[in-house]
């Protein structure tokens, strides 16, 4: 079966490539996003993707996602740390998500320790550069699989 997945990509990730480069690496959001696709591909999954640096338009597509999409891989970026309106849309969706990141936001400043975010998601990837996004993927056809189960 063929999972139908939404990866969201939260703000300031549109300037991959040359942010922080030391922090976050020199691959741009576009060969994330190919890294990805040839994940899905291998697993036999969907994904479409959207990056936004507003809020507003990643909560829409994620109710959005509730006609269509069977999870959600998602890095919300800054908002991880304190957007109650976006863990509430992931809530409402009821649709299983993964949380990646590219830094490992555990081993870096005390703000970004915290996540209003993973509460409702399945689990949490981070730290492994784009390699997180691969296998928030891996791990959410695993779920989603697990829970087609009898
Ligand atoms: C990030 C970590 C966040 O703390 C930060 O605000 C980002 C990127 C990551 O992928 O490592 O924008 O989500």
């Amino acid at each position: 079966m063929s999972h139908q997945i939404l990866l969201l990509h939260g703000p300031n990730l549109n300037l991959l490539g040359t942010r922080e480069p030391g922090v976050y690496g020199r691959q741009t959001l576009a060969e994330i996003d190919e890294l990805v696709q040839g994940e899905a591909r291998s697993l036999g999954a969907q994904v479409r993707s959207l990056q936004s640096n507003h809020e507003g338009a990643l909560i829409d597509a994620i109710h959005q996602a509730r006609e269509w999409a069977d999870g959600l891989v998602i890095n919300p970026g800054a908002f991880s740390h304190y957007s109650i309106a976006l863990r509430d849309a992931i809530a409402a969706a009821a649709l299983p998500a993964v949380e990646v990141h590219l830094s490992n936001v555990h081993a870096r400043e005390e703000f970004r320790r915290h996540s209003v975010i993973a509460p409702v998601c399945a689990g949490q990837i981070a730290g492994f550069g784009p390699f997180s996004y691969a296998l928030g993927l891996r791990a959410l056809v695993r779920h989603l699989q697990q829970q087609a189960e009898p």
